[in-house]
């Protein structure tokens, strides 16, 4: 068996706002091995974008371990925890999180310049990594002049660009359709699988989740359940893809967002 890339242990966090405390985290545990698409799922306020910045170094905890690749995020000081995101994370936000007045390219662009790669370099790199998301028509558009879906796609893109061996992604098809939803899921799903890439992303989708290799359920703070099925559901249910989504037809095989040809 593999080794844990990750390992979260006996994890709280309590946020005082007064006289009040919240037990955003209250004793978390749990395991993910290299490679694995794990979805973390909750309702609102149950703490998981809470978990996955703390995973990230984005927040301290309260108390408890977070372990990756051997090195103790939690013992980090701010800066360790710049260069540990910047040479192993990329992240994924709900609100694609682009520069406004940026390009396409330009936007997927940026995480590079902050490791050093010259300029050329990271332009070609950008576009590459563009046009494996399909958006190799829209190299020069900016956030506005695109639809939703092509937005987050430009951000999976600018996540994926650095090739981080973890991506962390909080609601990453929030704001999309549902068709977009999966298509989008798929594609991230795909590219990480492609490159052994562990990922994590946080839902209150339990449909969504479920085609995570490992599902970790979280209320209150508290695991409740975890559920693994290594493969996830879209590769188990590729015959009946048509009508798994109540209220959408989806995942086409035809309909998939593919790489843009001459990559
Ligand atoms: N900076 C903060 N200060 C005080 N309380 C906080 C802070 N951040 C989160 N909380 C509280 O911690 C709990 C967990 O919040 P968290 O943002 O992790 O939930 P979530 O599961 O991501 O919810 P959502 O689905 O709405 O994004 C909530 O009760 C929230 O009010
Ligand atoms: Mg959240």
């Amino acid at each position: 068996m593999e080794k844990p890339v990750i390992q979260v242990k006996n994890l709280y966090k309590i946020y005082r706002i007064g006289e009040n405390k919240v037990r955003a985290l209250n004793g978390v545990d749990f395991t993910i091995q290299k490679g694995e698409f794990c979805c973390i799922v909750g309702t609102s306020g149950s703490g998981k974008s809470t978990l996955l910045n703390m995973m990230a170094g984005l927040e301290p905890p309260t108390k408890g371990e977070i372990i990756i690749g051997g090195e103790h995020i939690e013992r980090k000081n701010e800066s360790k925890l710049v260069l540990f995101r910047q040479a192993h994370v990329g992240f994924i936000f709900q609100s694609y999180n682009l520069m406004p007045n940026m390009t396409a390219v330009e936007n997927v662009a940026m995480p590079l310049t902050f490791q050093g790669v010259p300029k050329d370099i990271r332009e070609r790199k950008a576009i590459k990594m563009l046009k494996t998301v399909g958006l190799g028509k829209f190299l020069d558009h900016k956030p506005g002049q695109m639809s939703g879906g092509q937005q987050q796609r430009v951000g999976i893109a600018r996540a994926l660009v650095v090739d981080p061996e973890i991506v962390f992604a909080d609601e990453p098809t929030g704001n999309l359709d549902s068709n977009t939803t999966l298509e989008v899921l798929n594609l991230m799903r795909k590219i990480v699988h492609e490159k052994k890439q562990t990922m994590i992303m946080v839902t209150h989708d339990n449909y969504l989740a479920s085609f995570g290799d490992k599902v970790i359920h979280i209320r209150d703070g508290k695991i409740i359940k975890i559920d693994e099925h290594p493969g996830g559901r879209i590769e188990n249910t590729e015959e009946d893809t048509t009508d798994i989504y109540p209220g959408g037809t989806l995942a086409v095989p035809g309909e998939e967002i593919r790489p843009d040809e001459n990559t």
